[in-house]
């Protein structure tokens, strides 16, 4: 990803790139979701990528830069996904990587990827939030990189999904919808886009929509949320540390953030399962939440295009998919009764 925008990102002609083959991810039109909303609806499907997340845009990066300084150990604080992107990419450097996880708050997919890559895990009696800070504190005083979205060449690396978006459509579109966690993903889709519009590559900006989960909704209620909760653990963060990034996103874009329900958020997440073949995590549909939301109370005007960015791969924290959905039906090796049991017969 880093050769396709290398004279857009931070790096030189010499620095050697380390890259598990990220972006290029699909942008998936969305029939259900159009028809609904009255609008042109792509999906971003950010799960696509080598890690299953769009954090992998953000550590190419990351420790290809921290390689670059001569750094041999990184860590992040992470709710999951960032973990197990910086472990593999720590893997292709060489590196050790050590990371910083609120204890029993994290898909079980995602810590076993940071395990299967050798990755020194510490899990903390607290929340995303307390984690960051420890993070943080441990990189200001040891030798030791900071990889979370604190450290700005994430930030470059994840606006190169805005590139791809307008390199897709031939222009930005009217609308970017987002989910908000740590607030990283928001102020890099942002900065992305307002290069593209400044450059001429695009005509205009999109608005920039992002939501929170209700339970952990800081920016929405404007305060921190001390004891943040949500099933889509993947955002449960009370301090965004984006947060003025993610307003300031919101205001220049004439955007808004909103939060959305777990409720709302497990529809939509079976609603692109279901019926738009996208199997995305529950931290992802908050976005199509969001934009279900958001036409439901007439704030979706028709004819518009509109791309909803989906975070990361369904298969990260499957427990939603089984939870409350028909057992499988046992049959003996049988064409009949086989056939019986799928209303064929
Ligand atoms: N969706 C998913 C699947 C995420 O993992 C995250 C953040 C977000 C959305 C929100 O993005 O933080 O840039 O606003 N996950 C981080 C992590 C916090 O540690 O993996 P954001």
């Amino acid at each position: 990803m880093i050769e396709e925008y290398r004279d857009r990102l931070p790096v030189s002609d010499t620095t050697e790139v380390i890259t598990l083959r990220e972006g290029g991810t699909p942008l998936v039109p969305a029939q259900v979701l159009s028809e609904r909303t009255g609008c042109e609806v792509h999906l971003k499907v950010e799960g696509a990528n080598p890690t299953g997340s769009f954090k992998d845009r953000g550590m190419t990066m990351a420790i290809t830069r921290a390689k670059e300084e001569g750094a041999k150990a990184v860590i992040c604080a992470s709710t999951g996904n960032t973990s197990a992107s910086a472990a593999a990419y720590a893997v292709r450097a060489g590196m050790v990587c050590a990371v910083l996880v609120p204890q029993g708050k994290i898909a079980l997919g995602k810590m076993g990827q940071a395990l299967v890559h050798g990755a020194k895990i510490l899990q903390i009696d607290g929340n995303f939030d307390d984690c960051l800070t420890l993070a943080r504190g441990l990189s200001d005083n040891y030798p030791v990189a900071l990889v979370n979205s604190v450290n700005p060449v994430r930030i470059e690396g994840q606006k190169t999904a805005a590139f791809e978006i307008v390199d897709m459509l031939g222009d930005a579109p009217d609308i970017h919808v987002l989910p908000v966690g740590n607030a990283g993903n928001i102020t890099a889709y942002w900065k992305g886009y307002q290069e593209y519009a400044a450059d001429g590559i695009a005509t205009h900006n999109p608005r920039m929509w992002g939501f929170q989960a209700s339970g952990s909704a800081p920016i929405v209620r404007g305060e921190v949320v001390k004891d943040p909760h949500t099933i889509a653990t993947a955002i449960r963060i009370g301090n965004p540390a984006s947060w003025q990034f993610a307003e300031r996103a919101r205001d220049e874009s004439g955007g808004f953030i909103d939060e959305v329900t777990d409720r709302q958020i497990l529809a939509a997440y079976r609603l692109l399962a279901s019926q738009e073949g996208v199997f995305v995590e529950p931290a992802s549909a908050a976005s199509v939440a969001g934009l279900l939301k958001a036409a439901e109370e007439g704030r979706v005007d028709p004819g518009q295009k509109i791309v909803c960015t989906v975070t990361g791969n369904g298969l990260k924290d499957p427990d939603w998919a089984v939870a409350g959905a028909p057992q499988p039906v046992t049959v003996p090796i049988d064409a009949d009764a086989a056939a019986e049991k799928l209303g064929l017969a």
